[in-house]
């Protein structure tokens, strides 16, 4: 006889049927998952939320990423590039205003000029702080040695979402050339692994060609990576990619929006002391749906800082959200919106992964 829902959320160990039958849970099955990850939400990491504050310093992409607004062939994009100078007022913000740490994130870009440019930024943006400033960047795939160099220089945490664990359907989602390979991206994680960053990835839900056996394969990847932190949030469609034109066989926005609560859900029931990221393109389709995300698991958010100006701009996705908002704004809507869902604000911390600790 087949399980039921409960007997499979009293188990230490979920196999792939498990976790798909839990992905497709509805009703009163849905909401014992939500309230069995709330709680392991809040027995393993407590109900405080970090603040990561987000520059997206820059839209210049080398890459050709299918279904992402500013992948390099996209010549409608106005293309920006955020002075140093203003990268490190942010980051003084950030700062003063005590949040936990602070994302660097940009278009993938790694010649010699930008990799010098980010290790001197590091540097400054750890003295203007007195070493007190965690960092977080996200620049995508590099060589082992500009990995060590960056971590070297000062960040300890890197985010490099996988996109999908399976390569049949990363390959679907990419151009088909070496610039756009699975096995660098896992070589990747690998190497930042090996350096000692806290290490994050994540993937897309609701993609076209995406299976729910794909899901659960992605949840046991980062369990079997044993993986730090994870943003993963639902695929939003864009006109100006090519991916658009699998909008009529992707699911309802709501659809996609609800399977990633259940992905945050049963992820953080598999691995209950990570950092989770409740990721912006969750608010693009409902206007709670960061808060929603934390309470059933998510920990950590990202406020977007980047000077105001370029916002519209970093447009990986069509209706993302804040992006006439100043830096002073986004906070102060945060802090309400956290409480709203009972969290508390982990001012002044790092929010390092526990999970990351407990393995050092
Ligand atoms: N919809 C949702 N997420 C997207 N990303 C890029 N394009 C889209 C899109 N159209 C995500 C990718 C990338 C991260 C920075 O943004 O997962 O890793
Ligand atoms: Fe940015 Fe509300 S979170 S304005």
């Amino acid at each position: 006889m087949e399980k039921t829902i409960d007997q499979i959320l009293q188990q230490d160990q979920f196999t792939k049927n498990d976790i798909v039958r839990l992905l497709k849970s509805e009703g009163k099955d849905e909401k014992a998952l939500f309230a069995k990850s709330s709680e392991i939400k809040l027995k393993y990491v407590g109900n405080n939320v970090y603040f990561r504050g987000l520059v997206e310093f820059s839209n210049i992409c080398k890459k050709d990423c299918l279904y992402c607004g500013i992948r390099a062939s996209n010549s409608k994009v106005n293309r920006y590039d955020i002075a140093d100078a203003e990268i490190v007022k942010a980051a003084k913000f950030a700062h003063e205003h005590r949040y936990g740490s602070f994302i660097l994130q940009s278009g993938e870009r790694a010649d010699k000029q930008f990799i010098g440019r980010i290790e001197n930024l590091l540097k400054e943006i750890k003295k203007i702080s007195n070493n007190e400033l965690g960092i977080t960047i996200s620049l995508g795939e590099q060589t082992k040695e500009t990995y060590q160099r960056w971590f070297n220089a000062g960040a300890h945490r890197y985010l490099l979402r996988i996109e999908s664990s399976n390569k049949e359907l990363y390959n679907k989602i990419h151009p088909n050339n070496k610039e756009h390979s699975h096995e660098t991206r896992l070589e990747c994680l690998k190497f930042l692994q090996e350096i000692g960053y806290q290490t994050g990835t994540g993937v897309m839900i609701g993609l076209p060609f995406q299976t729910y056996d794909d899901l659960a394969n992605d949840l046991l990847f980062m369990q079997k990576i044993d993986i730090d932190m994870v943003g993963m949030g639902p695929f939003i469609e864009h006109d100006q990619t090519p991916m658009y034109q699998y909008k009529d066989q992707l699911m309802s926005l709501k659809d996609r929006f609800r399977l990633s609560l259940k992905m945050i859900s049963v992820l953080r029931i598999m691995m209950k002391d990570i950092n989770i990221a409740s990721s912006t393109a969750l608010q693009a389709i409902d206007p709670l749906g960061r808060e929603k995300a934390i309470r059933i698991g998510a920990n950590v958010i990202m406020p977007n800082i980047t000077p105001t100006t370029e916002r519209a701009n970093y447009l990986l996705y069509q209706n993302k959200p804040c992006i006439d908002e100043g830096a002073d704004d986004c906070t102060n809507c945060m802090e309400a919106r956290i409480n709203m869902a009972d969290g508390e604000i982990g001012y002044g911390e790092w929010g390092d992964s526990k999970h990351y600790k407990n393995k050092h």
